[in-house]
């Protein structure tokens, strides 16, 4: 990509959740990304602990700013912008990495972007392509949100489907739970279901039918419940593999339809359940058949980073925007108000 010299220096910080992640960009261009994982502090917990994923991001954002900028060869002074995820997440996590860009926005007197962590996500499917962000349809596959989007330009989002009960990657996490592998349950799941039979259990593909475009996941989780004190002997990689296709079957079908619906040739798929190879793979085999183009993020932009933060905070940079330094947190913020 050839390098815009009007393009600003900027430093972004995630802290949403479990990840202490901050990244450096010359406008949309990636200079440098560190990601910090806490899952391991976690893993013995069975999940993520809001207190002691706080402390932690306390204890790593320094550390992490000092890599991100040594590895970007830039100096603090010389940073531009200071953006942040805002919400949604978890508040105490939030309070570090916002409280933290601020001050150096303070500091330095340069603007603060407080960014929306769920727009991250649904944008990280076109930073680095050549045309940029474009009309399409985005869906959001994560811990916390399965979000179907029409996005019609930056900025500008329709929802109009989304879990009625647990998100995809909660489902994915639960079920790992159920079946006793490590925390997250997700990537466990993906991984031994590679040698599963994905036909063995025929599990619900809840509202697959209906005609919204919402989705339910809670009930496929309850099946996986029942089934296992039926079984003899339980096949972990075919329970992974029948519960990984269920949930796959219904994002496939239900993005496709979406597209067709609002006559939308282009599918940006974001959020850490993209990461799951099944989910990948079926979704490239159905958009090529229709003759759609799928966007999907390489796999370490799809989980949780701050890159995906910096490339918003580069877009509102360019669109002349900023926050205020009043600006709330908000744990619950959502895509569209
Ligand atoms: O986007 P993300 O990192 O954080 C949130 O914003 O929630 O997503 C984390 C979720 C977890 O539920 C995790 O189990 C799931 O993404 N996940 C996966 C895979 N990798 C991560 N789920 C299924 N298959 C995977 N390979
Ligand atoms: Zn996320």
């Amino acid at each position: 990509m050839a390098r815009d010299s009007s393009a600003r220096l900027l430093l972004a910080i995630e802290t949403s959740c479990d990840e202490t992640a901050v990244a450096v960009l010359r406008g949309e261009e990636l200079l440098a990304s560190e990601v910090a994982s806490q899952i391991a502090l976690h893993a013995e917990y069975g999940g993520v602990v809001p207190e002691v994923a706080s402390r932690n991001h306390l204890r790593m954002l320094q550390p992490a700013i000092e890599g991100a900028l040594a590895k970007a060869r830039i100096s603090l002074d010389a940073v531009e912008a200071f953006a942040a995820t805002c919400g949604p997440g978890l508040a105490t996590s939030l309070m570090i990495g916002t409280s933290a860009a601020k001050a150096l926005a303070i500091g330095f007197r340069r603007p603060y972007l407080a960014i929306n962590h769920i727009e991250g996500h649904l944008l990280s499917p076109f930073f680095g392509t050549a045309q940029g962000i474009r009309p399409a349809i985005g869906l959001v596959v994560s811990g916390g949100h399965t979000l179907l989007v029409e996005i019609e330009r930056f900025g500008r989002y329709h929802l109009f489907g989304q879990t009625q009960d647990d998100a995809a990657g909660e489902a994915f996490d639960k079920v790992g739970k159920l079946l006793g592998l490590p925390y997250p349950g997700g990537p466990n799941v993906d991984r031994l279901a590679r040698e599963g039979d994905a036909a063995r259990y025929d599990f619900p593909r809840s509202m697959l039918d209906s005609d919204d475009f919402h989705f339910s996941f809670s009930g496929l989780k309850t099946s996986v419940r029942y089934l296992l004190p039926k079984l003899e002997t339980v096949s972990l990689p075919d329970v992974c593999a029948s519960f990984q296709e269920a949930v796959v079957d219904v994002l496939v079908a239900k993005t496709l339809r979406a597209a067709k619906a609002k006559g939308c040739r282009v599918i940006a798929l974001s959020g850490g359940v993209s990461c799951n190879s099944r989910l990948r793979e079926k979704m490239r085999v159905a958009c090529d058949a229709k003759g759609l183009e799928l966007l999907i993020a390489s796999p370490a932009w799809c989980t949780d980073n701050a890159a995906m933060i910096g490339y918003v905070a580069a877009q509102k940079l360019a669109h002349g925007e900023s926050s205020l330094l009043t600006s709330d947190i908000d744990p619950n913020l959502r895509l569209v108000a």
